[in-house]
């Protein structure tokens, strides 16, 4: 649709997690003239439900190697080793320019932070906050500097698309705003920088621990605009969330792996834990090990849950350190102080997204991404515990310095580097984009989670092809145009394109587990796979 006002700036930032939030702040105190979009209120994205912490080597005797190391190692041969070397390498300061912002980490009597451990890491290296609410504090601290720096912001905003000039370059964002007075309807923010950071698409499938905001905008509207993406394939799934039952749906409540790093065993209904002997740092495995360790177990035993055990705490620990989880636990009726946890795997965070080099910039001239929405290279085929609020941090750091180097006029954005990597044919004949009735979104989410959950293969990605197809083939009547519509509508084209590289990906590797194709495959798929489509196809 055409804007119907437009208002001007030098860098616009779409979303409002740690990533978008800290490159606003860094953009505005480099002196450019910054505006924030974000889809629902400013805290109301993935940040803010982070649990365990973030992942810097802060402790005596770690050292960045070290956690490039577990980092590697989770990453399955597919994380790009100068991405996780600046990770890491820049993760400690960027953590500690956080506290300088005004966010309280959890420490000890001395004042030395407090850290824990979570899946895959070799060391207590996991900053916390609040025991177990780590992200809403990062999120109330970036939110409150923000305020306090008066840097401009747009709530209850989606983003439609990108502006290009006639030389292809950005040149701003659409956005539908819904009644925010003066800039109401869709509009236009005209800025020659766009930094994406919206966050993952999780509600892409039924039981998430994402948020309802979380469906894959800014993926979405990189690929309208002919961006690459990246490893879209390598969907996420945590180990333990609270099971409420198999037809629960939406968002679910996480039990952090940090309860498992402070001690609680993974066991099945007769009380055995099945993580020992499986792999040498048993319930510390990386996250791909162990949600396959818990989908097997169930698959063995016909259950529909495991459980998470962490009785041996008292209520004392589980107070003080997990109060959120134990506040969701109880509010459920489940008693962590008395009683096993019943925990089962779901979708969590997309290592893939869109393309970007060390600096956050994509393949389309002063586009940038950073955070869950960008695929920088950190995360590989599984992203390691806790490092996603790092990555949001650092990256987001890195955008602003480049933006602020180079102008605001965003000039010399180079691509970024080539990879070796296959192109999947995620394109279908076009026309304008469809808009989706939103009553689409739970039939997409179910057959993701049928076809294209933590088990795959070769027929049910072709089933969840064909079935998505359907829909977008069935719903080429517009709906009413309006945020749950475009919600959808990207819904669907991330959910086609995931399935298309799940299916091309003939191999198991990280987090993405193929059935009929058990083993990885370093010879034919150490390499990543690239979805471009030719822009104002669907
Ligand atoms: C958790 O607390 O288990 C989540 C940590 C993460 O996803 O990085």
């Amino acid at each position: 649709p055409a804007p119907g006002w437009a208002i001007d700036a030098d860098v616009v930032v779409v979303g409002s997690g740690v990533a978008g939030l800290t490159a606003a702040l860094r953009c505005t105190a480099a002196g450019l003239a910054t505006v924030v979009v974000t889809k629902a209120r400013l805290d109301d994205g993935s940040t803010r439900w982070a649990q365990g912490g973030i992942a810097a080597a802060l402790g005596e005797g770690d050292t960045p190697e070290q956690h490039l190391d577990d980092t590697l190692v989770a990453g399955a041969g597919l994380c790009d080793e100068n991405a996780v070397r600046l990770l890491v390498t820049e993760g400690p300061g960027a953590v500690r320019r956080l506290i300088d912002t005004g966010a309280h980490f959890d420490t000890d009597d001395s004042g030395t932070i407090s850290l824990t451990r979570e899946g895959g890491h070799h060391r207590r290296r996991i900053a916390h906050a609040g025991g177990d609410a780590t992200g809403a504090e990062i999120s109330r601290a970036l939110v409150e500097a923000v305020r306090t720096q008066a840097v401009r912001t747009i709530e209850n905003a989606l983003v439609l698309d990108l502006l290009k000039d006639a030389e292809g370059r950005t040149a701003g964002i659409t956005l539908h705003v819904m009644g925010e007075g003066q800039h109401d309807g869709v509009g236009a923010v005209r800025a020659p920088a766009v930094v994406l950071a919206t966050g993952g698409m999780g509600q892409v499938f039924s039981a998430t621990t994402n948020p309802s905001v979380s469906t894959g905008d800014g993926v979405a509207l990189a690929l309208r605009a002919g961006a690459e993406i990246s490893d879209l394939e390598f969907v996420q799934f945590h180990p333990t969330v609270l099971f409420l039952g198999a037809d629960s749906e939406g968002q679910q409540p996480l039990v952090s792996e940090a309860v498992r790093g402070e001690g609680a065993h993974l066991v099945d209904a007769y009380g055995t834990r099945f993580m020992l002997g499986q792999h040498q740092l048993a319930e510390l495995a990386p996250r791909d090990i162990v949600a396959k360790a818990i989908t097997r177990q169930m698959q063995a035993q016909g259950a529909e849950n495991m459980y998470l055990d962490g009785r041996h705490f008292g209520a004392d620990m589980w107070e003080h350190r997990f109060p959120t989880i134990l506040a969701a636990c109880r509010s459920h009726g489940i008693d962590p102080v008395t009683e096993p946890i019943p925990v089962a795997p779901a979708a969590h965070y997309a290592s893939g997204g869109i393309r970007t080099d060390l600096r956050g910039r994509t393949t389309v001239p002063g586009l940038y991404a950073c955070g869950e929405v960008a695929c920088t290279g950190v995360h590989g085929a599984n992203r390691l515990a806790s490092n996603s609020l790092l990555e949001g941090l650092v990256f987001a750091e890195n955008i602003a310095a480049d933006i602020a180097a180079n102008g605001a006029d965003g000039s010399a954005p180079d691509a970024p580097t080539p990879v070796p990597h296959t192109a999947v044919d995620a394109e279908r004949d076009g026309g304008p984009v469809p808009l989706l009735d939103p009553a689409a979104r739970i039939q997409i989410q179910r057959i993701m989670t049928n076809g294209a959950g933590v088990l795959r293969s070769a027929e049910s990605l072709a089933g969840a092809a064909e079935r998505l197809e359907a829909i977008r083939a069935d719903e080429r009547k517009a709906a009413v145009p309006g945020v749950e519509a475009w919600e959808t509508t990207n819904l669907l084209l991330v959910a086609r394109v995931l399935v298309a590289a799940a299916a091309a990906r003939e191999e198991t590797r990280g987090c993405h587990w193929r059935e009929d194709r058990p083993d990885r495959d370093d010879a034919a798929w150490r390499r990543h796979l690239v979805v471009r489509l030719t822009p104002g196809r669907t």
